[in-house]
């Protein structure tokens, strides 16, 4: 058993109850490899924001669970090198889809964890959060949970569309089971292709795909059944043009892809959402800047020489996040 605590971690707790009286939210990040990570400290450590690191499902498959949580661990320390004094820094787990997987990153070094099991029956969902909450909270160990579904992929939980979490289940799920935060579905969804053209409008100018408005009407409702309590949006990439420009630009092919508009998520971080979780932006950023390279220099086959570049545009990215879109710099 490894306490996040010995390892400098902090859970959400005390993040969230800043957020919300703040009127800003946390950033949540994935991260897969040193870059990504090295990216995000840096930016955070820049700005002095709080942040939330992630661990998928497929992150774990990808780069090693271990492995991964040795590199959070090393964040901690590298954030004081950068000088960030009092770095604030939790480990999550996104998208945990049973009790074992949930307990394995408590008893190793997890300072908050989701699971994510929306698209069990509401009872199901019920039975299996307060399980990990039980669990979890023995080790001051943090809980998300989710109501209502995404559209789009989530790790390997699918919806054919998205369904609106209901507000008048929100008060009997969350005193149920405990959870420290709800992620809920109001229109956002995972990936660079968020929304099919014939959910959208087309801008004439541009020619790109304009998205629906999330539901603000259901986030209302819901904040007013649970006042104050930690609301998480899933999905919150913006898909920046200018990095899908890029990489078509440079030979790849990433047709109306489209994300949640900035404005939108500052005005939802403005309200009782308090983690907005990020990972496609970072992946169209990196990818940009490695095409880029690639096609500008066919000779390069230095690692250093497209994953330096990508990590640059990757840091400037989430210190634009932190500072335009979530508010969190300054918080920490
Ligand atoms: O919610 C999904 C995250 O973007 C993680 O995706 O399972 O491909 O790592 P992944
Ligand atoms: P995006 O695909 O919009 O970046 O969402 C990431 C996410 O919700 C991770 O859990
Ligand atoms: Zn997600």
């Amino acid at each position: 058993m490894v306490s996040y605590k010995d390892l400098g971690l902090v859970n959400t707790r005390e993040m969230f109850k800043k957020a919300i009286n703040g009127g800003y939210a946390i950033p949540a990040f994935n991260f897969n490899n040193m870059e990504q990570l090295q990216a995000i400290i840096k930016a955070s450590a820049e700005t002095k924001s709080p942040v939330i690191l992630q661990v998928s499902k497929g992150a774990r498959n990808y780069a090693n669970q271990t492995l991964l949580r040795y590199m959070a661990q090393g964040a901690v320390e590298y954030a004081k090198e950068l000088g960030w004094e009092n770095p604030q820094i939790c480990l999550h787990l996104d998208h945990g889809d049973s009790f074992e997987l949930c307990k394995s990153c408590v008893d190793f070094g997890f300072s908050s964890v989701m699971i994510d099991a929306s698209s069990l029956p509401y009872e199901e969902n019920i039975a299996l959060t307060k399980k990990v909450v039980e669990y979890a909270h023995q080790y001051d160990v943090t809980v998300e949970a989710e109501l209502g579904v995404l559209a789009g992929v989530e790790d390997e939980v699918q919806a054919e569309e998205s369904h609106y979490t209901k507000p008048e289940e929100v008060i009997d799920f969350a005193t149920r089971t405990g959870c420290d935060s709800l992620a809920i579905s109001i229109g956002t969804s995972h990936g660079a292709y968020k929304f099919k053209p014939e959910q959208c409008t087309r801008d004439p100018k541009t020619g790109r795909l304009v998205p629906p408005p999330l539901a603000f009407d259901v986030l209302d409702a819901i904040m007013e059944k649970l006042p104050g309590f930690p609301i998480v949006l899933h999905g919150s990439s913006s898909v920046p043009q200018e990095y899908v420009d890029m990489i078509n630009q440079y030979g790849g092919k990433l047709p109306d892809a489209v994300g949640i508009p900035e404005e939108q998520l500052r005005k939802a971080a403005a309200s009782a959402v308090c983690k907005i979780n990020i990972d496609s932006d970072s992946r169209l950023a990196f990818t940009a800047a490695v095409r880029k390279v690639f096609w500008e220099k066919p000779g390069e086959f230095d690692p250093r020489k497209y994953c330096g570049p990508a990590r640059d545009l990757m840091t400037e990215l989430y210190k634009h996040k932190i500072i335009n879109v979530l508010g969190s710099d300054g918080k920490a």
